[in-house]
């Protein structure tokens, strides 16, 4: 078991305290991994960019290096072991360890619970739940060894509300959740924190294909800071709770939401109807 008394510090004031530390970014080709892969690297972090989609993960790794900033690209279907396994593999080749996960892959499937098919349902779970458990356990092993080992997954504040096109995604979110404090709990004694980020409306390519631009405009009037939040902003978040400057936050979850949350005047999703329309 490492020690809190034991734990080394990092000065904050000669370091940054991402320098020297190895991210996998999962869903890191788009969105807030994208932003998160940057913000690790910006920091002086190596970055193993993954991301279902090969070249956008090529595409952001590329931008990080162009900047001076450490990083290579996988591709890498979270639902699937064998790609796990190898993108772990890869990132320990390359750079001889791996401290920190960050996971911002979803599959969205807007639906009623009485409409969605078990097949969807199942799919979202997979990639949401049962793809978070099995990079966190293929990545386990290396994270023991890190002085400074961390988890961030990214869930949604519809883990916690319910909202119209819920469907899969809300519940698949909520489990997210309990298995990262479950994580949490059962890893403390190695060392391992593990937090979670549930982003509010953020402009990113997801929340932009699921909702019209007009729609998405309307919906920043409901948000109590008045408007969508940005990528970077979620991202910050992230890279502080990845960070060695975090090193007594675990089991945590913490909402980036513009205050959305909190407001009482807030429909974020709309409250969920039968004759609600799904897209
Ligand atoms: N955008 C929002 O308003 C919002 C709100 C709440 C929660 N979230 C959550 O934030 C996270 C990031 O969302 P975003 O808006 O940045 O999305 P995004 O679509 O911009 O990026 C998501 C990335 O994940 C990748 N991905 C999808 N399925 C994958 C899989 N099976 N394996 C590996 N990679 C996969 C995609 O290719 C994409 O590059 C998601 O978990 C999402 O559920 C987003």
């Amino acid at each position: 078991m490492k020690h809190a008394d034991h734990a080394p510090r990092i000065d904050s004031m000669t370091h940054s305290p991402i320098e020297e530390l190895t991210a996998l970014v999962v869903g890191g080709g788009s969105g807030m991994g994208e932003a998160s892969a940057q913000a690790f690297a910006a920091n002086g972090g190596s970055v193993v960019v993954a991301d279902l989609d090969g070249d956008r993960a090529q595409r952001v790794a590329t931008g990080i290096a162009s900047h001076g900033g450490e990083a290579i690209a996988v591709r890498l279907d979270v639902s699937n072991q064998e790609h796990i396994d190898a993108a772990v593999k890869r990132t320990v080749a390359r750079y001889g360890k791996l401290d920190v996960l960050i996971n911002t892959s979803a599959l969205v499937t807007p639906a009623r619970l009485e409409d969605v098919s078990l097949d969807t349902w199942q799919r979202c779970f997979r990639v949401n739940v049962d793809g978070a458990l099995m990079l966190a356990r293929t990545c386990l092993p290396h994270l023991r060894r890190s002085a400074f080992a961390s988890i961030v997954n990214v869930g949604s504040l519809a883990g916690e509300h319910g909202y119209a096109k819920g469907g899969a995604y809300g519940p698949s979110k909520a489990a997210l959740l309990t298995l990262s404090r479950q994580m949490a709990l059962e890893w403390a004694a190695y060392g391992v924190r593990v937090n979670v980020v549930n982003p509010g409306t953020i402009d990113t390519p997801m929340s932009r294909g699921a909702v019209r631009r007009e729609v998405l405009s309307e919906r920043a009037k409901t948000i109590p800071m008045g408007r969508l939040g940005e990528p970077g902003e979620v991202a910050d978040l992230i890279a502080f709770l990845a960070s060695p400057a975090a090193s007594y936050i675990t089991a945590q979850a913490f909402n980036c939401d513009g205050g959305l949350s909190q407001s009482m005047f807030s429909q974020p999703m709309g409250v969920p109807q039968p004759q609600d329309p799904i897209s």
